[in-house]
């Protein structure tokens, strides 16, 4: 595992600096459709529920070409599949890495169990989902209050809003995440003990935001004369024991091979399956196993998770683009840029190598973003004209999922238009209405948002991030970097009692002291 190349140390790298020697701005995009009439074509991919145009990236035949070179050169069919084949490329933390597992379809009937791993996904995933069905059809539950931070929280959130159209509606879902009391305390007042489920998701059980919120949803249940704690208590966690020493008695599991910004489709995913019920939850697994399938199975040229991370990487270490943004054009998928951000950059925020070497180039970009056509009346403005050039990655849906006319014509014509501008600019010799153009967009398209449609679609964004991170040589898998915010916040709150500020920097000990309302 550790002899794969790392990008810098490649030919195809070499080769790619001197395409970006000779074009540094990258190619003219409106010259390169005036030459190419299949430039459309070559730069589209089809995918399981999915198809992207590529075709407005700052990327030519040649650039692509050394690009799958770049990814050849890297080993990265083989750690493709030393993944799938559960080897521990979580080499930190010596775990492996198969979350893919999570949606793989069960063994057919009868076929001895291969995998110890897959029939004990299939065991919890039906119980799960037993448990979801039982839930929607329990009528004295009217709120579901998920209880989780970061992994925990973002993917359910984030799919079941994007489902909302599937869901029975009967059920209210809540998502409490932050250790702030007002978000907490806004949820319960809306909520009665006795009609109110709470799931209380971490993966380790031990994170302090979920805890503490559910450590006080269980003395407002308590006060509130709720009564059957294993009623109304449900923990969603890998650390069994611990969520019974909180006293609850259903636990739905999973495994240490699931890290938290992959586990949406593990228990975790509970909240989506109480919201769209145990047959869209498997459409939405099915979705994403499609996913799956191609990027095993796709030769890296038709390969989208591969074509999308490859041009990440062009534009990272090449053209030195810091950022992203992503435009989905559909309300439902407003939290997908925050699903995103923690995706890619608690994945690929990384500045060493496996081997802990301090990286000679950049890795993760800033992941941001709003949906369209909000954004428009934001910050596109920057996009457009200012001095940052930022890729960014649209999504549209063929169908909406409402019968209002009018409205989604015209929500397509934005996302159209916006690339469209991007792209052409706009010559004004004025300086203030000229638009530069060139600017690169990628453009995702859906048929409609439906289970196996989103579930495609994040397995795809999945593997990119697995691709970008593969030829970078960095562990996708840990983060390291969110652990010492949270040691020294242990060491900062006692102080915030007692005013004790010795040993602290100055402008902490200043900023601690205005807060305990001294100056
Ligand atoms: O602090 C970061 C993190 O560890 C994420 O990776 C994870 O998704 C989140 O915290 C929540 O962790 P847990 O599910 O264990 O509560």
């Amino acid at each position: 595992m550790h002899d794969r190349l790392r990008c810098d140390q490649t030919q195809a790298w070499s080769a790619l600096r001197a395409l970006h020697a000779a074009e540094p701005q990258g190619p003219d995009l409106r010259r390169a459709f005036e030459q190419d009439a299949g430039r459309f074509a070559a730069f589209s991919q089809e995918a399981p529920h999915v198809f992207a145009d590529l075709s407005k990236n700052l990327v030519t035949p040649a650039i692509e070409h050394q690009l799958l070179a770049l990814a050849r050169e890297c080993g990265l069919e083989a750690f493709r599949d030393t993944m799938f084949s559960g080897q521990a490329i979580n080499t930190t933390e010596q775990r492996a890495v198969k979350h893919f597992l999570l949606r793989a379809p069960r063994p057919a009937d009868g076929a001895p169990a291969q995998d110890a791993d897959l029939a004990a996904v299939h065991a919890t995933l039906d119980a799960m989902l037993d448990y979801a069905e039982q839930v929607r059809a329990d009528t004295a539950i009217t709120d579901v209050v998920n209880i989780g931070i970061g992994g925990s929280d973002l993917g359910p959130q984030m799919a079941s809003i994007a489902l909302e159209a599937f869901a029975t509606g009967r059920v209210r879902l809540h998502f409490v995440s932050n250790v702030d009391g007002h978000e907490l305390a806004a949820v319960l007042a809306r909520c009665q003990p006795r009609h109110t489920l709470f799931l209380i998701a971490s993966k380790t059980f031990t994170t302090t935001e979920t805890m503490t919120n559910a450590q006080s949803a269980r003395a407002w249940f308590d006060a509130g004369g709720g009564g059957d704690v294993a009623r109304h208590f449900c923990a969603l966690t890998t650390n069994v024991p611990a969520a019974q020493a909180f006293g609850i008695r259903t636990t739905f599991g999973f495994w240490d091979w699931v890290g938290g910004r992959y586990s949406l489709w593990s228990a975790i995913g509970l909240p989506l399956a109480i919201a769209i019920g145990a047959q869209g939850f498997r459409a939405f697994l099915a979705g994403a196993h499609a996913m799956d399938t191609h990027f095993r199975k796709a030769p890296l040229a038709s390969n989208l998770p591969v074509r999308l991370a490859l041009i990440d990487v062009w534009y990272r270490n090449f053209l030195g683009f810091t950022s992203r943004s992503v435009a989905p054009y559909h309300s439902g998928l407003r939290r997908w840029p925050a699903y995103l951000q923690q995706l890619e950059m608690e994945s690929n925020g990384k500045r060493v190598d496996l081997q802990g070497r301090p990286l000679p180039f950049a890795t993760s970009p800033v992941v941001w973003g709003e949906p369209g056509t909000n954004g428009q009346h934001a910050y596109f403005q920057m996009l457009h004209q200012g001095t940052d050039i930022v890729p960014v990655e649209f999504v549209a849906v063929r169908q909406p999922a409402h019968a209002l006319q009018g409205h989604h014509a015209r929500l397509l014509a934005n996302a159209l238009a916006q690339a469209q501008a991007l792209m052409v600019g706009q010559q004004d010799a004025g300086g203030h209405r000229h638009f530069p153009g060139n600017r690169p967009s990628t453009f995702l398209l859906l048929d409609a948002l439906d289970p196996a449609s989103l579930g495609a679609l994040i397995a795809l964004q999945e593997h990119r991030v697995f691709v970008s991170g593969a030829l970078w040589g960095i562990n996708s898998f840990d983060q390291w970097g969110v652990e010492l915010g949270k040691v020294l916040a242990r060491d900062i709150e006692p102080r915030l009692a007692d005013g004790n500020t010795q040993g602290l920097d100055a402008s902490t000990a200043g900023l601690l002291q205005r807060l305990r309302g001294g100056h």
